[in-house]
This record gives C-alpha cells, sequence and structure tokens, in this order.
C-alpha cells in the first residue's frame, strides 16, 4: 500500500526529533479515535436518561472529550508545523553531509543523481509542492479522517461482527474503485513536474536579477512571458486531465457504497424496531455506522508524494554516495615547493565517451612556473582540476616529487594548493570571509597583516571594508565588478601561499582585469609566488611569456613545450598563435597609411 519513500517518510519523523515526532504520532491516534469515544460517551448518556440513572458523569465525560477535540486540533497543528521543519531541517543537514563528503565532485555532476539532487534541494522552496512544514497538516487531516472512520467501524462490533467488515469493504472500496482517477497521484507525475519546471524557470527569468539585462536588451519580455503562460497552461491542462474524474468508477462507487450502507442501516433499523436493540445503543451504532463514512475521504493524500520524495531521495543520495571510496593515502606532503609530473595521464569525465587528457605528459620542475595553452576545450582547467585531486585519472598517474598523488594526505595536499579558478568563487560573505575563508590565515599568521599585504598585492584594496558583505541582498552590503571579484578571488590564493601553499593554480586569472591592472597586479603575484610551483593557464600571451616554461595542448597532450623564446624560434603552434594576437594590435597610421605595429605583447 505504502511505497519505499512513503514508508521512509513515516519512519523518518521520530528521527528528525524523537519527542515531536512521537508526539505527532500519539496525538494523531487520540484525534482519531476521539470521534468514536464521544459516540460511545452519547449512547452512556441517552442510558442514562432513559434509565432515569444520574447524569453528572456522563455528561462531564462527554464535556471532557468534547473539549479534547477542541483543543487537539490547534495543539495538533503547531506540532505539524513544527515537525515539518524538523524534518526538512534534517534532510538537508544529511544531504549537505552526504554531498561534502566525497573528495572529488564528480557526484554533483552524476546524471543517474541529477533528478534525486533536485528533489533533495528543492523540495522546500516551495516550486513543486508545499513546503514540509504545511504538507505536515494535510498529511494529518487524512490519516485521522482514516483512523476516525476505521474507529467508528470497530464500534459495530457491539452490533453484529460483519457490520463494521461490511462498512470498512465498502468505504475501502471507493479508494479502490476511484484509485484510477488518481487525482493526487496524477498531479504530481513527470510531465507535470517537468512543465512546472519550465514555468518556475521562465518566472525566474522574468523577475530575478542575473538575467534582467539580457532579457532587455534582446527584447526577450515578451517571448519569456508567452513561455511563462504557455507552460503553465500546459501544466493546467495537464493537471485537470489528471484531476477529472472517470464517471464509469464513479458510478460503481456510489452503488458499492449504497448497497453496503443500506444493508448496515437497514440492520441496525430493524433491530431497533423489533425492540432487541436500546434507544443508546441504536444511537452509537448509527453514529458508528455513519463515521465509518471518513474513511472515504481520509487516507494517504496528495501533500503526502510531495513530502516523502525528498526522504527518499537524500536516503538514495547517502546511499550513492557512501560508496564513494574517500582518500586513503597518508604520505605528508612536503612543505617546500612540489616537482609535479603528470606521467601519461588520460582521463574522460564520467558519464560521457570523449576523452579530455590521452597520453598527458608533462614536467613541472619544483619552484618553476608552466604556463598551458590551448583552444577553448583542449583540458587546460581539467588537467588543473585532476592536480587538486577533484578527479582522478583515469589512466596514468600523477606524481609529488616522485609520489602518487593518490597516496599523500588529500587535506594536507590541498592544504598546500591554491587556485583561481576559471568560475571563481564569490561567496556572499565579507570581502573578510573571502579572502580568508575559515579564517586559516589569522589562525596560523595573527590577525591583520597578511591579509591586508594579499588584498594590497591584488590590487583588492580598498574595495569595501574588511567586514562588507560582498552582496547587495545584505543590509550596507554591496557588489563588485567582474575585474574587482577576479582581485578578491586573486587576494584569497596569495592568503593561501602566506598561510602556507606551495602549489598555485591560476586558471585565467587576469581575464577581467584591465591592462593596467594585468600588467601591474601579475608581476606582484608572480614575486609573491616565486618561491611556488605554479601553473597559469591563460589565452593571454603578455601573461603566458611570463612563465619560465610554457607547454602547448592539443588534441589531449603536450604537443609543444619550452621557454617563450624556444617556442617562438620553434615557430610551430605556439608562435601561430602569439602572432595571431599580437596581430590584433596592428593597425594602419590614419595620416600616413603606414603599419603602426603596438608591440605589447
Ligand atoms: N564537468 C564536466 N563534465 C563533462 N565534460 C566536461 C566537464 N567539464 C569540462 N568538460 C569537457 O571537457 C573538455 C575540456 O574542458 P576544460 O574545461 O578542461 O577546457 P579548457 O581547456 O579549460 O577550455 P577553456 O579555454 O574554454 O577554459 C571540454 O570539451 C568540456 O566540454
Ligand atoms: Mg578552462
Amino acid at each position: 500500500m505504502l511505497n519505499a519513500d512513503q514508508r521512509a517518510f513515516f519512519a523518518e519523523l521520530p528521527r528528525a526529533s524523537r519527542p515531536l515526532g512521537t508526539a505527532w504520532y500519539a496525538v494523531l491516534v487520540l484525534r482519531a479515535v476521539l470521534p468514536a469515544l464521544l459516540a460511545l460517551a452519547t449512547g452512556w448518556l441517552v442510558g442514562a436518561v432513559a434509565g432515569g440513572g444520574s447524569l453528572l458523569v456522563p455528561l462531564l465525560t462527554i464535556g471532557g472529550l468534547f473539549t479534547l477535540v477542541q483543543l487537539l486540533g490547534p495543539l495538533h497543528q503547531a506540532l505539524s508545523t513544527e515537525v515539518g521543519h524538523r524534518l526538512a531541517e534534517h534532510l538537508n543537514d544529511r544531504l549537505l553531509v552526504a554531498c561534502l563528503r566525497p573528495d572529488g565532485i564528480a557526484h554533483l555532476e552524476n546524471p543517474e543523481l541529477a533528478g534525486d539532487l533536485a528533489v533533495a534541494r528543492d523540495f522546500d522552496l516551495g516550486m513543486t509542492g508545499p513546503p514540509l512544514h504545511v504538507s505536515m497538516d494535510f498529511i494529518a487531516d487524512g490519516l485521522i479522517l482514516l483512523g476516525t472512520g476505521v474507529a467508528a467501524s470497530m464500534i459495530l462490533f457491539g452490533f453484529r461482527w460483519w457490520a463494521p467488515l461490511v462498512l470498512l469493504a465498502t468505504w475501502s472500496s471507493t479508494h479502490w474503485l476511484l484509485r484510477e482517477s488518481g487525482v493526487w497521484k496524477d498531479r504530481n507525475t513527470a510531465p507535470v513536474r517537468q512543465a512546472q519546471q519550465h514555468a518556475e524557470y521562465a518566472y525566474r527569468l522574468a523577475v530575478d536579477p542575473p538575467a534582467a539585462k539580457e532579457v532587455r536588451l534582446f527584447g526577450l519580455g515578451p517571448w519569456v512571458l508567452d513561455r511563462f503562460r504557455e507552460r503553465r497552461r500546459q501544466l493546467h491542462a495537464l493537471q485537470y486531465e489528471a484531476t477529472r474524474l472517470r464517471e464509469r468508477s464513479v458510478l460503481a462507487a456510489l452503488a458499492v457504497v449504497s448497497a453496503g450502507n443500506a444493508l448496515v442501516f437497514w440492520a441496525i433499523a430493524d433491530a431497533a424496531l423489533d425492540g432487541g436493540l436500546s434507544v443508546a445503543r441504536t444511537i452509537v451504532f448509527l453514529q458508528a455506522a455513519l463515521g465509518a463514512s471518513a474513511i472515504a475521504f481520509g487516507g494517504l493524500n496528495w501533500a503526502l508524494d510531495g513530502a516523502a520524495a525528498p526522504v527518499g531521495a537524500v536516503a538514495r543520495i547517502e546511499g550513492a554516495l557512501r560508496t564513494i571510496p574517500l582518500g586513503t593515502g597518508r604520505q605528508v606532503p612536503r612543505n617546500d615547493a612540489p616537482e609535479i609530473r603528470f606521467e601519461h595521464v588520460g582521463f574522460t569525465y564520467p558519464g560521457t565517451e570523449r576523452s579530455v587528457l590521452d597520453g598527458f605528459d608533462l614536467t613541472i620542475p619544483a619552484g618553476t612556473s608552466m604556463a598551458i595553452v590551448g583552444v577553448n576545450g583542449a583540458g587546460k582547467t581539467t588537467a588543473a582540476k585532476l592536480l587538486c585531486r577533484l578527479y582522478d585519472p583515469g589512466s596514468g598517474r600523477i606524481t609529488i616529487d616522485g609520489t602518487d598523488l593518490r597516496e599523500l594526505d588529500l587535506e594536507r595536499w590541498r592544504h598546500r594548493t591554491t587556485a583561481v579558478f576559471q568560475d571563481y568563487l564569490r561567496l556572499e560573505w565579507t570581502l573578510r570571509d573571502n579572502v580568508d575563508p575559515a579564517g586559516r590565515l589569522d589562525r596560523e599568521h595573527g590577525v591583520g597583516d597578511e591579509l591586508g599585504r594579499a588584498l594590497r598585492a591584488a590590487g583588492a584594496d580598498g574595495l569595501a571594508e574588511l567586514d562588507t558583505v560582498l552582496a547587495k541582498g545584505y543590509p550596507g552590503g554591496t557588489d563588485l565588478s567582474g575585474g574587482q571579484w577576479q582581485r578578491v578571488a586573486l587576494a584569497r590564493t596569495l592568503g593561501a601561499v602566506a598561510a602556507g601553499a606551495r602549489v598555485v593554480l591560476l586558471d585565467e586569472p587576469t581575464a577581467q582585469l584591465d591592462v593596467r591592472g594585468e600588467a601591474e597586479i601579475f608581476e606582484r603575484v608572480l614575486a609573491a609566488t616565486r618561491h611556488c610551483t605554479t601553473i597559469l593557464v591563460s589565452h593571454r600571451f603578455q601573461t603566458v611569456r611570463r612563465a619560465d616554461r610554457i607547454c602547448v595542448l592539443e588534441g589531449g597532450r603536450v604537443v609543444e613545450l619550452g621557454s617563450h623564446d624556444e617556442l617562438m624560434a620553434h615557430g610551430g603552434r605556439y608562435r601561430t598563435m602569439f602572432d595571431l594576437q599580437a596581430s590584433r594590435f596592428v593597425e594602419l597610421d590614419p595620416e600616413t597609411g603606414e603599419e603602426l605595429v603596438h608591440d605589447t605583447l
């Protein structure tokens, strides 16, 4: 009856919070049986009236039960809200722990986990359904109605053994007969969710800042609006289709319900008329027979699917990520700049066919800088990611001072390594947090000095106060320009060098800097990292030529290697690329018509 996600959901409530989860169940059961108890108490009162006995105790009992019914409703609602919050927190917590556990990042890109990751990430944003603290109340209502109906039927065992069975079967059959019209199940199918996702996306394009510029510039407003409306229409059509009642099952359900109820009510009436049933018992049994109808409206409702999906998703993600082996290397990397070797490295991204690196051989002597150049998609960033062990090579190996990277203690290796990635991190936290995340610099070098030095070297001093949040959405917060953000990323890397990193990866570190900034800052970055082993990836040859050596990456392997002068003399790929870029700086003198060569490279 329950699917695996739903079972996991019910089991998870007490795990999210033992006292609250248990209380939620306890009050649920109490609320389900109270109407039946009230019916019994009413019979007791009528019996007392008929028999001329004292009315005090039955009246007090009814009053007490009635008060409980009134009190437990709001109490349970509050409990539902709280349990929903706790469950959401508990799931978010587990998701964060599970996602942060693996050393690499391939799991976040795994297409097999993509669906579960989306559900586990977004379930409480209210995009595809109500958040958990709201659904819990709907779920409780369905279960209470079901319990109320079942409890009421139980009373009928006191009348005829078959009566509760007939009513239980009758009312349950409505679920079975109407299952086909599957209102709440069909409302949450894959096409519905997809239409919803598309509608949501169009909606965000229209209201969120990131797309605002292009939406206006390209005149996309009406197009976005059309998309939104069309997907919304599609969504509603699908939901309507799913919700529409199928006539035949409705008629069948009506027939079954009428027959079952006619039988039981006729039997009660017959017994009452025969004088075989007292007034009190007749009233109790009639109330019970009526109460059983709650089963038709109760049970598992639409809210359960949305609430159970993330519980199942998080459990599956945990299961999958738990099997990813963690780095077991124990060797401690030296404190000095190491020699780095890529030895015949082959690599293909998980879930893809094409190998990005194939027979990639490269040695970077200790304490020197190596520039990697190559066309877009050549695999430069990929090589940098392998060196950080965000992925491991499929074949070949990377050695650090002769030791396989996989045998090094990963945490210590990453402590020794720093990078400005092409898509560097922009933390919506303070400038201080951006330059010295986790307070490593402060801890190891005392407050102030190194942080200031890193900021100055990267030209990021004076951008904001250290404690200003770098995001507009916060009080006193500010935003930076693209190049200013890049300076902050460079400062972060220089800070890491000050804190002990000796391997520096610079992936397009100056792509967004202005010409003067590029020259000045890169000079200072080179000076600050002179004692490190540095890999520099850049399309700007003014930057590239400063590296000790340069390699050209093509077809997944190194096709040229040497110093700038050597490669220029060699006259191969590097020379061609260099000349191509240099030629951009040749222009005609407007007066003489002669070529003016701007030797900026
Ligand atoms: N996470 C990923 N999953 C699958 N394929 C990827 C992933 N990242 C990159 N690729 C693919 O690997 C190839 C190499 O990508 P990489 O980012 O290393 O190129 P690059 O040399 O840094 O290029 P660019 O100069 O544009 O930065 C590309 O074809 C790219 O499509
Ligand atoms: Mg790249």
